[in-house]
Parts: structure tokens; sequence; C-alpha cells
């Protein structure tokens, strides 16, 4: 097998790869700005400079030269080179700063150059902290600055479209915003404008950066010339914690980072995971976040006689139940969800099993033409596979709507989801019905019509599984507090920088903004329990999964640690053919 030497560790190596993305994949550190795996290499930022050296063949025998010791001697080029663009090949020597001097000096040097017309505006910059030019300047760059001329100034503030802001005299000129656009959405909208140092991104006249994927350019720019129109000056990176997971905006499930202050999400950026959305995520991904902070419910309520009014969990509870057991089981609907997760599903199937009434359906929520055959699905929930899996079906909703309305349910059971807002039917047309809702948000349209009203937990707020359109079953994991938080969910909420640099003693978490609601994989089983079924899980979720996996052949592997951060490819159903 070929080998490369780097620091003085050789390397065996397969096929064809570039040295810097090599040396990153062996966890060697080198410092790049222009370089990114999924694009083109222009070697425009020259940061990655090493030292590459061959050893010396002799020409007439073409036997490799070797000096006293018998190692081969090694004939350096005479220029730096970037490792962004260098092949590997076998027998080659590389130098970084690390056993290099020369090269040392050059990153230093290169540093210094990019950072003389750089405002150094690091304390009112969004990207500070986590910024590799601020980064990598006090890694590798020179201490203070010898620059004591009028800097070039170059146009602040301009907004670029309705969702990117441009800073330009922070722009170092990388390119990676523009071949993003060029290679990987193919907008084309943004190109470099102007030459030399007064260079930087920009649209032509009179167009707009609309790209539905432009935000990604914010987080692959790699100092803070491109921000969120949105999310400038709300916080500061160390001060929110962020919460691996998945988005739900649609059927891709891409891999996201939730992150949280206070009990709010402030932001959603994409997570890695080259099996879904590799590194991107598109902008209406990002910014549903406020459903997780406004018009979120203040603890469950009851109606009666007409009058809905505050209740407790264990008036809530009883009032379910006792619904539940006065109707005609063949006179109750129950709705599942593709917005809930399998866990919370497969308890709904499992109540509507202990009463007698037909299995649950779910409600599509298809906007035909919205997908874009990339990360953007017609398809507006992250779990109707899941339900499919669980042989969970759609509603026919033109038979069930009418049903509703000439009064043919004594109950209709709702986990998280909208039926009036979805137009399977009007409020009108429950009028005389009872309806039991696990609901996200105020705005739920069927929150009106609701006889126990039941707040759920978000995604953000939970834990538990989620099947995309492919069949990759994904978890999830709280990223914010409720109130009267469950230990599961202590025990998965991940630590924040504060977290994990307190003491034991330090309590950093937040009372505010706490939202009065429960996880339906807790709200189920106690409805169950007072309803007189048995449906005991002691472990949540997790438990739950496991019987799914162990029972559900559709399902087969997709347990918590075979999900992990990544998830797990499922074995294909045919459709209606779920089990
Ligand atoms: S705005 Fe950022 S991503 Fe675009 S060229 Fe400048 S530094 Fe690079
Ligand atoms: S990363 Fe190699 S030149 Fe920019």
């Amino acid at each position: 097998m070929p080998i490369v030497t780097v620091d003085g560790t050789t390397y065996e190596y397969e096929g064809e790869q570039k040295l810097l993305q090599f040396c990153l994949n062996q966890g060697i550190e080198l410092p790049h700005f222009c370089y990114h795996p999924a694009m083109s290499i222009p070697a425009n930022c020259r940061q990655c400079l090493v030292k590459v050296g061959m050893p010396t063949e002799d020409r007439e025998t073409g036997e490799v030269v070797r000096n006293d010791d018998g190692e081969p001697e090694i004939q350096y080029f005479p220029q730096l080179q970037a490792s962004c663009t260098v092949d590997l090949q076998d027998g080659m020597v590389v130098k970084t700063h690390r056993t290099s001097e020369e090269v040392e000096q050059a990153q230093t040097d290169n540093l210094e150059f990019l950072l003389t017309n750089h405002p150094l505006d690091c304390p009112i910059c969004d990207q500070a902290g986590h910024c590799p030019l601020q980064i990598q300047s006090y890694k590798y760059g020179p201490e203070g600055s010898r620059f004591e001329f009028r800097k070039v100034h170059k146009p602040k503030r301009v907004k670029l479209g309705p969702r990117v802001t441009l800073d330009a005299e922070r722009c170092i000129n990388c390119t990676r915003c523009t071949r993003f656009t060029d290679e990987v959405s193919e907008s084309n909208q943004l190109t470099i404008a102007n030459r030399g140092v007064k260079n930087y991104p920009i649209t032509a006249p009179g167009e707009t950066f609309d790209d539905p994927y432009s935000m990604n350019t914010i987080d692959i720019c790699p100092v803070g010339a491109l921000t969120s129109s949105d999310f400038r000056f709300k916080a500061r990176i160390w001060e929110m914690s962020s919460t691996p997971s998945i988005t739900t905006t649609n059927a891709t499930g891409a891999n996201c980072h939730y992150w949280v202050r206070d009990n709010q999400v402030l932001r959603i950026t994409p997570r890695q995971n080259m099996e879904v959305n590799e590194y991107w995520l598109p902008d209406e991904d990002r910014l549903v976040y406020n459903q997780f902070n406004d018009n979120r419910p203040d603890g469950p309520h009851i109606r009666r006689n007409d009058t809905r009014t505050q209740s407790n969990w264990q008036q809530a509870y009883a009032r379910a139940a006792s619904l539940l057991g006065s109707a005609d089981p063949e006179r109750i609907l129950f709705l599942g969800s593709a917005y809930a997760t399998v866990e919370d599903n497969y308890l709904l199937t499992q109540l509507a099993d202990a009463v007698g009434a037909d299995a649950p359906r779910y409600i599509p929520h298809i906007e035909p033409g919205a997908g874009d055959d990339w990360l953007i699905t017609d398809d507006k929930t992250p779990n109707a596979e899941g339900c499919e899996r669980l042989g969970i079906r759609p509603v026919d909703e033109e038979l069930v709507g009418s049903r509703i309305a000439s009064g043919e349910y004594d109950l209709v059971y709702v986990l998280e989801d909208d039926p009036v807002g979805a137009g399977l039917c009007d409020a009108e047309a429950l009028a005389d019905t009872d309806v039991v809702l696990h609901y996200y948000n105020t705005t739920n349209e069927t929150l009106s019509r609701a006889t126990a009203a039941l707040p759920a937990a978000m995604v953000v707020e939970t834990v538990g599984t989620y099947v995309n359109q492919d069949g990759r079953a994904q978890r999830v994991r709280p990223a914010k507090e409720i109130q009267g938080v469950n230990r599961t969910l202590m025990m998965e909420m991940g630590t924040n920088r504060e977290d994990e640099h307190g003491t034991p003693f330090d309590r950093w978490h937040n009372d505010e903004n706490r939202v009065n609601c429960k996880p339906s994989w807790e709200i189920l089983p106690e409805i169950a329990r007072r309803y007189g079924a048995e449906m005991d899980y002691p472990k949540g979720p997790e438990q739950i999964m496991d019987e799914v996996q162990s029972e559900r052949e559709a399902f087969e592997g997709a347990t918590y640690d075979a999900m992990g951060l990544k998830g797990v490819l499922l074995e294909d159903v045919a459709a209606g053919e779920a089990v």
C-alpha cells in the first residue's frame, strides 16, 4: 500500500486523495480557509501551506537514492505547497508548521496579510467565538499588528437578500460563498466584484440573494462577513447550548443543531450527515425556530358546558380517560400524527386497541410542487414513513371529513395534529363531538373544540424516533427544558458550555420560558391507566422503541444505540405491507 510521511509519522493510504483532506482525516490540524470538501479547490487563501518533498531517484537507474543511514534522500519542492491542491503520492514526505519553521513563518505571514484590512471588530461580531479567522489568528498569527495606515473601507450592512447580510470589510475573499451558489445550490446568484483589496461578493445589479439555500453561505463563511439577518446580535455563541437533532419541517429529516438560550430556541444550523443532508440545510428548515418559543400553551385545559377552563394534569388525564370510557368504541376516531414520534404513535395504536376502536389514521400534509428533489420535499411532515411502518394509514380525507360533519363520531382523539387547520373538518362540525387533543401551539385551530386539551412536548423537548422518506430512523433529544421535566428528559438533555465548565454545585439551568407541557409518551400511559388499560414503560421512550423494533419487522434494528447520532437505515417495506 502507498505511504505518506507527515511530520515524521508514516501513514498508509488508498486511492486518490488531497493532502489537506488526508491530514484532516488523520486528526492532523492544518489551518485553512478556502477549502471545503464539497466544492472545487481554488487555493486562494494560501493558509494551508506545507513543505512537500519526494524521495530522490537516480536518473539512470530509477532507484531511490539513500543516505549513509539507508534512509531515502528527500528532495523538497522549492516553494511551499498549498496542501489542499496536492495529490498524495507514494513516498511523499510532508512537513507542517509543527516541524518546519519555514512553514510556521509562512502561515504567520499569511495571516498578517489577511488581517491587514480586516476591521478586527471581533467584540461586536456574531462569528466571534467560532470564527476560523479568529481562532487561527490566535493559534498561528502574529502578535499584534504592524499595520499603521488607513485600512481599505468596503460596504457594510449590505442586505444581499432577505436572509443574508454582508459586511464586506470582514471578507477574506475565500470564494466559498460564490462557489456554493455556482456548484452546490446552482443559483449562480453571487459573484466577486472589483479587484485586489477592494473585492467582495455581491449579487448582479438589481438581483437579490434569495436562493432557498442562501443561509448555508453563513455557515461556510470562515469569517463574520456573511451573517444571518434574523440572528444578528441576538446571542453570543458561548451563551447558547447546542443539541444534535433533526429538523421536522419536511420528510428529509435533515440533521441539525438546535441552539438554545434560556429555554428558547434562537437558531437552527446544519449538522453533517453524508447519508442525509451532507453539510446543508434549506433556509425554511432554519426559520421555523419561533414555533418552539411563541404561542406555547400554559398547561392543560378541559371543557365543560361549552366553557374551556385551565385545569391540572391529573384532572385532564381523568377527563380524557372518562371520555374514552363513555364513548362507543365504534364511534371513536383515533388520529395519529406524522408530526409525532414513532414511540408516541405506537402508544396511540395500543390505546386504540385497548379501547376496541379502529386503528389510528394520520392526516397527510402534502404540498404538491413544494419539493425540489433535494432537501425540500412535498411532504411537510417528518414521520409519515414512521406512521406507515406502524400500520397507521393516511385518512381518506373526504370520507372522514363527511363522517365528522354528519356526527358519526362520539369522540375524536387527536395526537399532535390539527384536523381543523388541516382542512379535514370545520370547527363547527365538531360542535357535538368530544375531542381529546394533544397540541403544540395555541394557534392550533382545533383547540377551540377540545374537550380535553393536553399540551404536548415538541421535537426540541422530547426523546423519540422519526423515520425519514428514505427509511432512515433517527433519534431526537431534548434541547430545552419544560416544566416538571422528568428523569428521562433530564438524562437525555445535553450540557451547555456553562454546565460543562461549572462545578458540580453550580446550577446553570434556567427556569425561564419553561413550557407547561409533557411528552405524549408520558401522557398516553397516564390516560390508559385511568381508563383501565395496561401501558407500563418505566424506562420511557427507549423501552418503547426496544419493543417496537423487536415486535415490528419494519423497525428491526432501530435501537437507540444503533441510531446514535447518524440514524440507521431500515429495510425497505413495500407500501401497504407495513406490520
Ligand atoms: S463573504 Fe465569506 S465566504 Fe464569501 S468570499 Fe468573503 S470570506 Fe469567503
Ligand atoms: S485552503 Fe488551501 S489555499 Fe486555501
